[in-house]
């Protein structure tokens, strides 16, 4: 049967710090609709990659295609526009802002922004204001946040935060959201509520790539999956016999098993 092109394809990704090689060469595609997850041992080269995918470093070789169009080189507010958004390892929301304010930040072509626009097409910029706040308060209360969303963003938990990422890149009305360890630091009760809440988004077609060291989390989520290791793409394919191949245990313990 014929094979519907990828949704993301990465072809021979390159970043190196120095003489570091973080990462080497890394190829793989995801279809859209899929959960994709990325594992592999601390420094693997995980989240930057996803820094390369997400225009917040520059790759020094490869390319980063979404739906056949090229996003290689782009900044990461171009990349956030054309539809693939990203979560931080350590989500860092603006700390004095609320809840609310923090989801409102950066939607996809923001016209309120830009002086002239605000000008000439006052009209417009608060009808898409009006629009913003809704959106944002449609993912606020889709997340579970709605009653905190006049508090300031310092007062959440870690687990609320997560949360909260989610919240800020459904409003850009993304095709593929990234997600970098959306279980760590965070209670087994949020962490239900993360879980299902992907799952929804998955289910209304948001395809998700998350990177985990959570094993149960990745087994019960994600497929296919994708190993990397010291900087490389050590396997990908099927969830079942990825996770259960020696050679992923072997990555992640450092020696052979
Ligand atoms: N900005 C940077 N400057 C220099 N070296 C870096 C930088 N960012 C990452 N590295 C190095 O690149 C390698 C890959 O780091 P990266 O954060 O991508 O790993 P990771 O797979 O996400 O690990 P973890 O599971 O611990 O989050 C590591 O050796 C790290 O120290
Ligand atoms: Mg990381």
């Amino acid at each position: 049967m014929h094979k519907p092109p990828a949704l993301l394809t990465v072809e021979a990704l390159s970043k190196n710090f120095g003489g570091h090689q973080a990462v080497d060469k890394v190829s793989f595609s995801l279809q859209g609709g899929a959960i994709g997850g990325l594992i592999g041992p601390n420094g693997a080269g995980k989240t930057t990659l996803f820094n390369c995918l997400t225009g917040f470093l520059q790759a020094a070789s490869g390319r980063v295609l979404l739906d056949g169009v090229s996003l290689t080189g782009l900044p990461s507010c171009d990349v956030f526009a054309a539809g693939l958004a990203r979560t931080f390892q350590i989500p860092r929301p603006f700390p004095e802002m609320s809840v609310l304010e923090n989801v409102m930040v950066a939607p996809r072509g923001q016209l309120g922004e830009l002086f002239w626009a605000n000008w000439l097409r006052r009209g417009r910029v608060a009808a898409q204001e009006r629009e913003t706040l809704e959106a944002a308060r449609y993912w606020l209360d889709f997340v579970g946040l709605s009653a905190l969303e006049q508090q300031a963003a310092r007062v959440l938990s870690g687990g609320q935060r997560k949360l909260l990422e989610l919240a800020r890149v459904m409003v850009s009305q993304p095709k593929i959201v990234l997600l970098d360890e959306p279980a760590a630091g965070v209670n087994p009760a949020l962490l239900d509520q993360i879980t299902d809440k992907v799952l929804s988004l998955n289910a209304k077609g948001i395809t998700f790539l998350i990177i985990e060291h959570n094993m149960d989390l990745v087994a019960s989520l994600c497929n296919p999956v994708m190993v990397m290791a010291q900087g490389q793409m050590l396997m990908q394919g099927p969830a079942d016999s990825v996770l259960n191949d020696p050679r992923v245990v072997e990555a992640y313990l450092g020696s052979p098993v």
